[in-house]
C-alpha cells in the first residue's frame, strides 16, 4: 500500500530515511533476555516460530475513520528494519557465546536451541566494561582493562566502530544485570563533567553509563532495558540530543507491572478506591541471584515503585488513593528458574467505602515477555534515528509503552497506563508518517 492510499502525506513519510541494508544491534549482556530474543528473532526468519509479543512484527494500526476499513501491519506502515537485515553482537562478561548462554539460561528448549545453533554459536561476545561494585552477585573474567573510565569507554567506541564497518546502522541496548542503585550527582549533570568524571574515574559512573556514553558519542541510539541509572540524567539526555542518538529506558515492563499498569487504570477511570497493594514473587534465574542483593533489588523496586503513584494521582483523588500502601517483594528461589510465579493482592473499595479484594497470580516466563519488547525497541529505536522529528529530540518518550519506570523531558511526569503509552505509541508512528491522529471522538459518524 503506497503512503497515499494509506491517506498519509509524501513530503512527511519521505523524509524518514528507509531501512536500507543491514541494522547492527550490539547487545550488553549475553543472559537469559538476549538469547531468548536473538534465538527467536533467528527462529522466525527461519519459519520455525511466530514473532508472538512484538507489535512491530504482529500488530496493526488504524488509519482514518472506523468505516475506511484500513488496518494495516505496522511494519507496512513504518519503514522499519526487515529481521532479515539484522545482525547481532553482544559484550558479557563470560565468554559463552550466545548458543551456550542460552542452554544456560534453559528459558527456550533444546529442540528449537538445536534448531539455530549454528547460528547463535556465530556469537561470540567482545570482552565487558563490568566493576562488581555495581553488580555484587556476579564475578566476571571476560572483561576490558584500562586506567580510567575514559580509557574503557574509547575501548567500547572502537567495538562499535569496528561493528559499524561491517553494517550500515547500529543499535545498543542494554539487557545486562541490575546495577546498585545510583542517585544522580554532580558527575551527571553535564557533558563537561561526565567526560571529567570518566578521567577521574568518578564512582557515581557505573558500566551501563560507560557503554551508554561510548554509543551516544557515536551518534548510535541506546536504550535501557534495566532499572540503573545509565541514560536519564542531564549529561546524558545533552549528548543524545547534540549527536541525533535516541535514547530510552527504564526497564522493560514485563509481567507483573504490565499487569499493574492495566488494573490501576481500570479502578482509577471507575473511581474504585484502593487500599493496598501487595506484590510478590519467587524466580531462579541469574536475574533472580541478582536482584538477591539488597543494593540491585533496590534499585528494581525503585523502578517498580512508581508506577502505581503516577496512576492513582492519590494528590487529585485523596478519598481513593492517599492511604494506599504498596508493597513490593522479589525473592530469589532457584528451583523455578525463568518461569516467575507473581502474586498480587490487591485490596479495593467501592459505593460507600466497601472493602473487596482481588488476586491475581501470573505464572509468567520472563525472558519470553521481555524478547520481543527488547525487539521492538531496537526496530523502533532505529526508526527513531532515521526520522528527522524524534532523531535530536533526546528522549523517546513515546516508547513508554516498554518500559516499567519511562523516562520523559525533565519536568514532566511519566505516563504509566498501558493504553495511553499504547496510543501514544500509535499517534506517534501516525504524526511521523503524516496521517491524522485518532483521538477516538467519533462525533463524525453521527453527523
Ligand atoms: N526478563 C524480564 O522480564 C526482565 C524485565 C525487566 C527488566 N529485565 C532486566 O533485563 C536485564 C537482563 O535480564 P536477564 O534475565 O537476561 O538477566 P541474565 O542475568 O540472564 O543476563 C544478564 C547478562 O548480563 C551480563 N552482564 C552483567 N554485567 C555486564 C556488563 N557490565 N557488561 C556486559 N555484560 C554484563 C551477565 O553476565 C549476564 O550474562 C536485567 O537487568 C533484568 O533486571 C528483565
Amino acid at each position: 500500500m503506497s503512503i497515499e492510499e494509506q491517506g498519509g502525506q509524501k513530503t512527511a513519510a519521505s523524509k524518514i530515511a528507509p531501512a536500507k541494508g543491514k541494522l547492527g544491534v550490539m547487545v550488553v549482556g549475553l543472559g537469559a533476555v538476549a538469547t531468548t530474543m536473538i534465538a527467536g528473532v533467528e527462529a522466525v526468519r527461519r519459519g520455525l516460530a511466530k514473532p508472538i509479543g512484538s507489535l512491530t512484527q504482529m500488530g496493526t494500526i488504524r488509519l482514518g475513520k472506523r468505516t475506511d476499513n484500513k488496518s494495516p501491519l505496522i511494519k507496512d506502515f513504518i519503514p522499519l528494519a526487515d529481521l532479515n537485515d539484522v545482525v547481532f553482537t553482544a559484550w558479557d562478561i563470560f565468554e559463552d557465546n550466545a548458543y551456550e548462554a542460552a542452554a544456560h539460561a534453559k528459558v527456550l528448549e533444546e529442540k528449537l536451541l538445536e534448531q539455530v545453533k549454528p547460528y547463535l554459536e556465530t556469537i561470540k561476545p567482545l570482552p565487558a566494561v563490568f566493576d562488581q561494585y555495581y553488580v555484587k552477585r556476579l564475578n566476571g573474567t571476560h572483561i576490558k582493562h584500562g586506567k580510567t573510565k575514559r580509557d574503557l569507554a574509547n575501548q567500547v567506541m572502537e567495538d562499535i566502530k569496528a561493528f559499524q564497518k561491517t553494517v550500515d546502522r547500529v543499535v545498543v541496548i542494554w539487557a545486562a544485570s541490575t546495577e546498585i542503585f545510583i542517585k544522580p550527582s554532580a558527575v551527571h549533570q553535564s557533558i563537561e563533567a561526565f567526560e571529567a568524571g570518566l578521567d577521574n574515574n568518578d564512582i557515581g559512573i557505573s558500566s551501563s553509563q560507560i557503554y551508554a556514553y561510548a554509543a551516544l558519542s557515536l551518534g548510535v541510539p541506546f536504550a535501557n532495558g534495566a532499572p540503573n541509572l545509565t541514560v536519564d540524567f542531564p549529561a546524558m539526555v545533552e549528548l543524545s540530543k547534540k549527536n541525533s542518538a535516541p535514547i530510552c529506558g527504564r526497564d522493560f515492563k514485563t509481567g507483573q507491572t504490565m499487569m499493574k499498569t492495566v488494573l490501576a487504570p481500570a479502578f482509577k477511570a471507575r473511581m474504585l478506591g484502593v487500599s493496598g497493594w501487595f506484590s510478590t514473587n519467587i524466580l531462579g534465574n541469574r536475574d533472580g541471584e541478582v536482584l538477591d542483593d539488597p543494593e540491585s533489588f533496590k534499585t528494581k523496586e525503585e523502578s517498580k515503585l512508581g508506577s502505581l503513584d503516577y496512576i492513582f494521582q492519590p494528590e487529585l483523588y485523596p478519598d481513593l488513593y492517599k492511604d494506599l500502601y504498596h508493597k513490593i517483594r522479589i525473592n530469589y528461589y532457584p528451583p523455578r528458574g525463568d518461569q516467575k510465579e507473581a502474586w498480587d493482592n490487591i485490596d479495593i473499595f467501592g459505593w460507600l467505602g466497601y472493602p473487596m479484594q482481588i488476586k491475581v497470580n501470573f505464572l509468567c516466563r520472563d525472558s519470553i515477555l521481555a524478547a520481543p519488547i527488547a525487539l521492538d525497541l531496537i526496530l523502533f529505536m532505529d526508526l527513531a534515528k532515521r526520522t528527522p522529528a524524534l532523531r535530536s529530540i533526546g528522549v523517546q518518550e513515546w516508547l513508554s509503552f516498554y518500559l516499567k519506570a519511562p523516562q520523559t523531558a525533565e519536568g514532566l511526569y511519566p505516563e504509566h497506563d498501558l493504553f495511553i503509552q499504547s496510543m501514544k505509541l500509535k499517534n506517534t508512528l501516525r504524526h511521523i508518517m503524516g496521517v491524522d491522529l485518532i483521538t477516538h471522538l467519533g462525533l463524525e459518524y453521527y453527523d
